[in-house]
């Protein structure tokens, strides 16, 4: 199935590690264009290195996205320099952690303000895609209770909101909204195999809740955000879609 993805712009948060990462490179194989950021220059420096190597155009920074105006004028130069943007998707999140007020205003500032300013600061140029398509990525951990009360479970939630309501108000104009949410994903250098070394515990109980008995690879979720994110999901829209092997248990109606 060709996604269309070819010629497209996309700019993607926190792409140098992880889930961010496997979808920037997928998206480029697929003919995209690249904009990303993350805060560690080496580390974008060799991203932007490797996936030019692949014959896209791809342009990439170091911004902490907590930074508002920094990040809405590094979003801004980057549409300018691939000429516009027609896939957005803000994938960098603070994470869990102590149930602080402290956590709360970073959780709250990241994962929710980060979304909301990329999204609006994109939006004109999404509106003038004709195939503007976001894919906010959110977490099972906003659908089930998991891990305690914590300002990351109820962000990722308000982030579910927020995409849904978007998507009815910018349908109009031809852009798509949805969530992309992962269960465990395991990668070497991410928070499954840090959770595995210090709470082998709670890796064994996450592991027993997977019928499949494997957690996810940033791979195989890149490839579902890259469906959604492309012209050939068009139908799809105001969607949370899980992808967490069996990980959760609700009914999804
Ligand atoms: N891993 C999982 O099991 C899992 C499960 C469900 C949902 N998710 C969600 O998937 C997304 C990606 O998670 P991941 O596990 O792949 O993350 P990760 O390995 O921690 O990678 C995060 C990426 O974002 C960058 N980053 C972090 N903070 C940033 C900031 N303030 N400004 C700019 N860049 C920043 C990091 O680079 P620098 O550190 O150099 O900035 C890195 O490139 C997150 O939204 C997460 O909540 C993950």
């Amino acid at each position: 199935m060709d996604l269309g993805l070819r010629g497209k712009k996309a700019i993607v948060t926190g792409a140098t590690k992880g889930i961010g990462r496997a979808i920037v490179y997928l998206l480029a194989a697929e003919g995209a264009d690249i904009g990303l950021c993350a805060r560690t220059e080496d580390e974008v420096a060799q991203a932007v290195r490797e996936i030019s190597a692949r014959g896209v155009n791809v342009v990439g920074e170091t911004v902490n996205v907590r930074d508002g105006e920094a990040y809405k004028a590094w979003l801004e130069r980057a549409a300018a320099a691939l000429g516009g943007c027609d896939i957005f998707i803000p994938n960098v999140s603070a994470g869990g952690g102590m149930d602080s007020e402290k956590n709360w205003v970073k959780a709250f500032e990241v994962d929710v303000m980060h979304t909301v300013r990329g999204c609006e600061t994109l939006m004109p140029h999404l509106e003038r895609s004709g195939t503007g398509s976001i894919v906010i990525i959110s977490s099972t951990n906003a659908v089930e209770t998991f891990g305690g009360p914590m300002a990351y479970n109820a962000m990722k939630a308000a982030l579910l909101t927020y995409s849904k309501q978007l998507s009815q108000h910018v349908g109009k104009k031809g852009v798509r909204v949805n969530c992309v949410s992962p269960g465990p994903v395991y990668f070497d250098g991410g928070a499954w195999e840090l959770v595995k070394g210090t709470m082998p515990k709670l890796y064994d109980w996450a592991m027993k809740q997977i019928p499949g008995g494997k957690m996810g690879t940033p791979e195989e979720v890149a490839r579902v955000v890259a469906f959604i994110a492309s012209p050939a999901g068009s139908l799809v829209t105001g969607a949370n879609v899980i992808a967490d092997n069996g990980f959760t248990k609700r009914v999804q109606f």
